[in-house]
């Protein structure tokens, strides 16, 4: 008698996860399929349509907390200055992190095969499977293998008598966690589409309350404390998320190109996520040199798109983390942020790092710094775009002008 095959499916309670549970059993032939959610700071309300969709389907149903572990991944996303095409990346990080929770229980429940309900469009089923064709166990993606459409999924679920109805979903196809929150389908997917107000949980209409302050403290470029009030990663993120949320602090509405070519209309809410990313980069300003920042403008964005495609273990991210690292030994001090009106915007900034003299940029000092004078910068204005000079004062060779033609040597540039 052949052992018993047991699946681990990435289940939120949705309609696609709903799906799959009688679908793995019917046309994979699992004896057993046990869902599994993992607690990225999602709202309350989805643990519960999980645990009650989970009961009804008579599925075994695991909650794993990878809130802490998540938290600390946005942080030092924060250090990367991590922004993918304006989205500060909520859902892809979190994909890597859930995907391993899974594999971990799948091993512990022995079971032979994991399961995710995206579909073959989107950037998630990329995600997972990244981290899970590393494993020895098998991986069924049934949305996309057995090509489901939602209007399908639907009617299989009424035929079936599966409880999908009173959905929290709403008319739109929502990610949330601590980071960002997503907020995709129905007429939004119309790029032309003006979004309704009510799109938005995390942040109030700009306008309705006076301006605020905050100060963030770094250390070695992560966030510690707010406010001089030192804070777990979580907390930080969640105070963040309802201080800087009241002032509708950020909302984007882009055009995403994902990993397949794609583009589509995304919209988006992560006010801590846009506090820290503005005070971060203030510091930075305050304490790298300007060859360092400019080099880290391209790490970071390298950073980024290995974050979009979900894959934080690559070589490479260990190698820009090198970079990143060896700029953040000075990322400490404290950037003031003010909040108003849908706006972040750093005001004011200190570090003992800063690179920075008073007296060498103040137009009141005699003297430059150390024994440099002004005059000293003589020299330098001459020299500085002599070679332009002498560029420009040669023919163009497109030039077809016969007039403009000059065939005189040019005069010695001074
Ligand atoms: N496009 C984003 C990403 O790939 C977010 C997708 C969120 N999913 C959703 N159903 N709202 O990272």
């Amino acid at each position: 008698m052949p052992a018993t095959k047991k699946v681990a499916l990435a289940f939120s309670g949705g309609l696609d996860t709903t799906v799959c549970v009688p679908l793995l059993k019917e046309k994979y032939g699992f004896d057993e399929v046990i869902g599994v959610t993992v607690d990225v700071g999602q709202p309350e309300a989805e643990f519960a349509e999980a645990r009650e969709t989970a009961n009804a389907l008579g599925v075994e149903h695991f909650v794993v907390d990878a809130r802490e572990e998540f938290a600390e991944l946005c942080l030092e996303s924060v250090t990367a200055n991590a922004i993918y095409q304006g989205y500060p990346l909520g859902t892809a990080l979190a994909r890597p992190v859930i995907a391993e929770a899974i594999l971990d229980v799948a091993l512990e429940e022995d079971c032979n095969a994991l399961a995710h309900g995206c579909t073959g469009k989107g950037n998630d089923q990329l995600r997972f499977e990244a981290v899970w064709r590393d494993s020895p166990l098998d991986v069924i993606a049934p949305v996309r293998e057995l090509g489901l459409t939602r209007e399908w999924e639907n009617e299989y679920a009424a035929e079936q008598g599966l409880p999908v109805e009173g959905g929290s979903e709403g008319r739109y196809s929502i990610d949330s966690n601590l980071w960002s929150r997503s907020i995709e389908g129905s007429e939004l997917e119309d790029p032309s589409t003006i979004p309704e107000d009510d799109i938005y949980e995390w942040t109030d209409n700009p306008g309705g309350v006076e301006s605020e302050l905050v100060e963030i403290t770094f250390e070695n470029g992560t966030p510690a404390a707010v406010d001089g009030e030192a804070l777990g990663p979580v907390e930080l993120i969640e105070g963040l998320n309802a201080l800087a949320g009241a002032h509708g602090v950020g909302r984007t509405d882009m055009m995403e190109d994902r990993m397949l070519g794609l583009k589509v209309r995304e919209n988006y809410e992560h006010p801590a996520a846009t506090v820290l990313l503005t005070a971060h980069e203030a510091l930075e300003g305050l304490v790298l040199t300007r060859e360092q920042r400019e080099f880290k403008q391209q790490v970071d964005q390298q950073w980024a798109w290995k974050a979009y495609q979900g894959l934080i273990d690559a070589p490479l991210m260990k190698a820009l983390e090198g970079f990143v690292d060896a700029t953040q030994e000075r990322v400490t001090g404290t950037v003031t942020v003010k909040l108003e009106g849908g706006h972040c915007r750093a005001v004011a900034r200190e570090s003992e790092f800063a690179v920075y003299s008073e007296s060498a940029a103040s137009f009141d000092e005699g003297t430059v710094t150390g024994s440099i004078t002004q005059e000293d910068a003589t020299g330098v204005a001459k020299y500085h775009g002599f070679q332009s000079r002498l560029a420009n004062s040669k023919v163009s060779p497109d030039a077809d002008d016969a007039e403009t033609e000059s065939t005189e040597t040019p005069e010695k540039p001074h």
